[in-house]
């Protein structure tokens, strides 16, 4: 319902390396779904924001003989923000973990739990990967038998030796929440999506949960226990909190009440901290669970998950320079589903680029804006009576909106996509049928021929609301060239009313568009 709260948290990024095109991944979907919901008028929120505390980036600052925070620090300002311009992301906020307001709110957090008996002193015994910057069992290991790690157990994931930890933690007691969170798994179906990532957490939490550690005392790179100053609190502990102490947990309740509870997107690799301890944690501070925890696919390179520390990363701005952002966005959403793992090829990409973008979308529109200014001195006609084949356009245009809608309730994003890419291919089709060239040759269609190009011009626009969340700037630029400046920015018009039909006034007057998606002469891999 318009209006309603809809607030959407991506994970918090590690600073210790520069982004690549899988972290685009989940911020241009989390950005597309806060985008068509921001035009269905919900009240939105974007959060995005950088992972800094814990061993990882303390290692890798060490090595580049700097302290943490001067290497988080740089490693934000030179790569993460200018990620969110690179691929035009519109969040609303930007959270660090060394933001001043989230370790203030960490801090109540925690001494809650702790006053409330969820905290207590234990020994901990047990191996610890730092890629992955978890506690680890034995089957989470192998043993690699040749390479430079020969003979050592390794974690599975990042290839290398995991450490073993014997210390005097403070734990949490996680295993008080195995039965509520198998309840609150069977009473909400919906939670965990999807159903592979469901199924997976749910027999991972029924074999049972332990406690957790959730503080350290050989380093000094995290957020102080508040009761203890020789520990320093777990870097996912820390992390996960970040998604309410951003919208005033603890410090600012009536925005916290407005926002809470949050969509959380985030790659399956990390949907059970999502799923299992982050719910925990929120239930032993007696607040709501987040409404849906979606874990999405990866992008695969030769055939395993893209990866900085395999030396598989590709950087985004290595596509988006050639192609565009806009370009970027539509390839991942539309060419891989939603929820699974997806390979990325240049190939693909510049195949699509070029059918269904510049050929498909882009052609389409400047064809009929050039029509418009050609046949009715660029001011868009006013339409005579619809046939069944205008009739057929403005259906097209409701029911794919619908389907769209429908599928981005479900995160369904290829899904969404390919329903208004109905649009395009109706409305192509359409214009070879109705031959406007060939009318415009006899004064006795004019109105036929005003009726066809306000049809074609009205189904731009409709088109224009619908991939404003998805190919922002391109949709920007038809919106202007359409005269439909007069109904708002594009992207403040509302996607529920998108297939309204005759919002476009008849006389606004059409400016020459550029091609969206020019030709690319290079289209093979740099
Ligand atoms: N800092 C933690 C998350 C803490 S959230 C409280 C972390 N950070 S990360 O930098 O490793 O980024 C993780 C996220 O980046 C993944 O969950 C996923 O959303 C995205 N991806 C990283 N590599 C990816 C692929 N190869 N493919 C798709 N998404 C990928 O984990």
């Amino acid at each position: 319902m318009p209006g309603e709260s809809f607030y959407l948290c991506t994970p918090i990024f590690y600073v210790n390396d520069v982004p690549h095109i899988g972290h685009a991944y989940t911020e241009v979907a989390s950005d597309l779904i806060t985008r068509w919901h921001r035009q269905r008028g919900d009240d939105t929120w974007l959060l995005t924001g950088t992972d800094e505390h814990g061993q990882k980036i303390l290692r890798t600052a060490v090595a580049n003989d700097t302290s943490p925070k001067a290497w988080a620090d740089k490693l934000v300002q030179e790569a993460w923000l200018p990620l969110l311009e690179t691929i035009n992301i519109a969040n609303d906020d930007f959270i660090r973990t060394t933001d001043e307001r989230h370790e203030k709110a960490v801090l109540i957090f925690l001494q809650k739990l702790y006053d409330d008996g969820f905290i207590y002193s234990g020994d901990y015994e047990g191996y610890y990967c730092v890629g992955c910057e978890e506690y680890k069992q034995l089957d989470d290991l192998m043993e690699t038998p040749d390479g430079d790690y020969a003979g050592q157990l390794v974690c599975k994931i990042h290839g290398r030796p995991v450490e073993v930890l014997k210390e005097t933690n403070y734990f949490f007691r996680m295993s008080d929440f195995e039965q509520p969170l198998l309840d609150l798994y069977q009473n909400r179906p919906d939670f965990i999506q999807p159903a592979g990532v469901r199924n997976e957490i749910i027999s991972f939490v029924k074999q049972g949960l332990s406690d957790l550690s959730i503080s350290r005392s050989s380093f000094d790179w995290g957020i102080k226990i508040p009761w203890d100053h020789s520990h320093v609190l777990y870097v996912w502990f820390d992390a996960l909190l970040n998604y309410i102490t951003a919208i005033g947990y603890g410090t600012d309740d009536e925005n916290f009440a407005r926002r809470w509870p949050a969509v959380q997107l985030v790659g399956k690799d990390i949907a059970r901290f999502h799923a299992v301890i982050w719910p925990a944690m929120l239930m032993a501070a007696g607040l709501d669970v987040p409404k849906h925890v979606f874990g999405h696919g990866w992008l695969l390179v030769g055939g395993e998950k893209m990866s900085k520390s395999k030396l598989t990363g590709i950087a985004p701005e290595e596509i988006t320079d050639t192609f565009g952002a806009d370009a970027f966005r539509y390839y991942f959403m539309r060419a891989i589903s939603f929820g699974q793992d997806g390979s990325f090829s240049w190939e693909d990409l510049s195949a699509r680029y070029q059918a269904e973008l510049a050929n498909g979308f882009g052609n389409l529109a400047s064809r009929v804006v050039a029509m418009v200014s050609r046949y009715y001195d660029g001011r868009i006609p006013e339409p005579g009576e619809y046939l069944e084949a205008d009739l057929g356009i403005q259906k097209t245009v409701t029911d794919a909106l619908a389907t769209a809608d429908a599928a981005i309730e479900t995160f369904a994003i290829h899904e969404a996509i390919a329903a208004i890419w109905t649009i395009v291919e109706e409305l192509n089709g359409y214009i070879t049928l109705q031959e406007p060239w060939v009318l415009a040759k006899d004064p006795a269609d004019r109105e036929r021929l005003g009726t066809v190009l306000y049809t074609a011009a009205e189904g731009l626009r409709a088109l224009a609301v619908l991939l404003s969340p998805v190919i922002p700037d391109s949709t920007e630029k038809l919106w202007a060239a359409l005269g439909a400046d007069s109904l708002g920015l594009v992207q403040e018009q509302l996607i529920t009313e998108a297939a309204q039909w005759g919002q476009l006034p008849a006389g606004s007057r059409v400016t020459a568009l550029e091609p969206l998606f020019p030709r690319i002469e290079l289209l093979v891999a740099p």
